[in-house]
């Protein structure tokens, strides 16, 4: 008899078994489940990231991140109509830059009529009342496609640090309404606020990338704004590795005494622990950037047929707000303010 091991317990019903606790008694009915549901997923939670490109009228297909486009900034200022309708408060825009335009220090970021810079006029020009979060970084201007400036075989903090700082004060004169650096060089979110008050924007924002991790996912991205054959070595001298938590806290501490006024986790799914820690520790705006691999992740697994897209997609962002985000910076964000509009899944 294959059963014979089997001893059969004491019977004691559910009920001894719960106490009469049913926690099933709230989720049966579709009424009882909203009344009780915590977090809620709004339009107001989402930030948009596009990709720029050169020129007028341009539209290319960024093949590793399908459904994605990267366009000239006439485009981008059509991309903007779209989300302002839609009700989405922010875009954040990063370049593809032409590679005949990209040295080994990123100089480009300190053009005032660089892409990301004619990006924002144009959006500016278009859709006043959306915002605009400009990435600042070296990274789309440098022939390595690191964040700093190399130089044998180091990434420069501090030469780093004075560019990106000019960079950024051309960012908030062509109309960007938050500054948000991505770079991770030490001592970069106080360089960046005392440049942006010595020149008369002291009203505006910094959403410091605070936690940046040294993560595989950021894949898809490279490819969209051209970096991908480019980078040499890795990141990790100075993004976060991602073993690492309480580095991420001392990093986000030392981002907010030095001014930051809006914090951010990047990747986002992996990391749903980091942003849980810093809201509970630091009670700030907290945000998380779903990056490209996990766009990309999502988009692969539904073409095959092995997910609901649609219902992954609206899983995640809202597994963010339970984590303690904000808002969210997501690819997927038109398509989640469509399905919200229509009153969601
Ligand atoms: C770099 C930067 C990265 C992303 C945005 N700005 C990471 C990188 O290329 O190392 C990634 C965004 C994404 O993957 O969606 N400053």
């Amino acid at each position: 008899n294959k059963h014979s091991s089997f001893s059969q317990p004491s019977p004691r019903s559910v009920d001894e078994i719960t106490g009469s606790r049913r926690l099933r008694r709230m989720r049966k009915a579709p009424w009882s489940r909203r009344l009780v549901q915590e977090t809620q997923l709004t339009v107001n939670d989402l930030i948009w990231p596009i990709f720029l490109t050169e020129g007028t009228n341009v539209r290319e297909p960024i093949a590793a991140m399908p459904g994605l486009f990267r366009v000239s900034p006439d485009l981008a200022a059509k991309e903007a109509e779209r989300a302002a309708k839609l009700g989405i408060p922010a875009l954040a825009t990063f370049p593809n830059v032409a590679f005949d335009l990209k040295d080994e220090a990123g100089s480009q970021i300190r053009e005032r009529e660089n892409l990301i810079n004619r990006g924002t006029r144009a959006i500016k020009a278009a859709v006043p009342e959306i915002g605009i979060i400009t990435d600042v970084a070296l990274d789309p201007f440098t022939t390595h496609g690191h964040d700093g400036i190399l130089r044998d075989g180091i990434i420069l903090n501090d030469e780093t640090v004075a560019q990106i700082a000019h960079g950024a004060v051309l960012q908030a004169e062509a109309g960007a309404d938050i500054i948000a650096p991505s770079d991770m060089m030490d001592g970069r979110i106080g360089a960046i606020r005392d440049a942006l008050d010595a020149n008369g924007f002291s009203d505006v924002p910094i959403m410091s990338y605070a936690t940046k991790f040294a993560s595989a996912y950021y894949g898809p991205y490279r490819e969209a704004i051209g970096t991908a054959g480019l980078l040499k070595g890795d990141k990790k001298t100075y993004y976060i590795d991602p073993a690492n938590s309480d580095e991420a806290v001392r990093e986000t501490e030392q981002d907010l005494a030095e001014g930051a006024d809006m914090i951010m986790v990047k990747p986002g799914l992996p990391y749903l622990d980091i942003i849980r820690r810093l809201k509970d520790e630091f009670a700030m705006p907290t945000f998380a950037y779903q990056v490209s691999g996990e766009y990309s992740m999502i988009r692969a697994a539904a073409a095959n047929g092995w997910i609901d897209g649609e219902r992954v997609m609206m899983e995640t962002l809202l597994a963010f707000k339970r984590a303690g985000c904000d808002g969210i910076l997501t690819y997927f964000a038109p398509e989640a303010a469509e399905l919200l509009a229509k009153g969601g899944l």
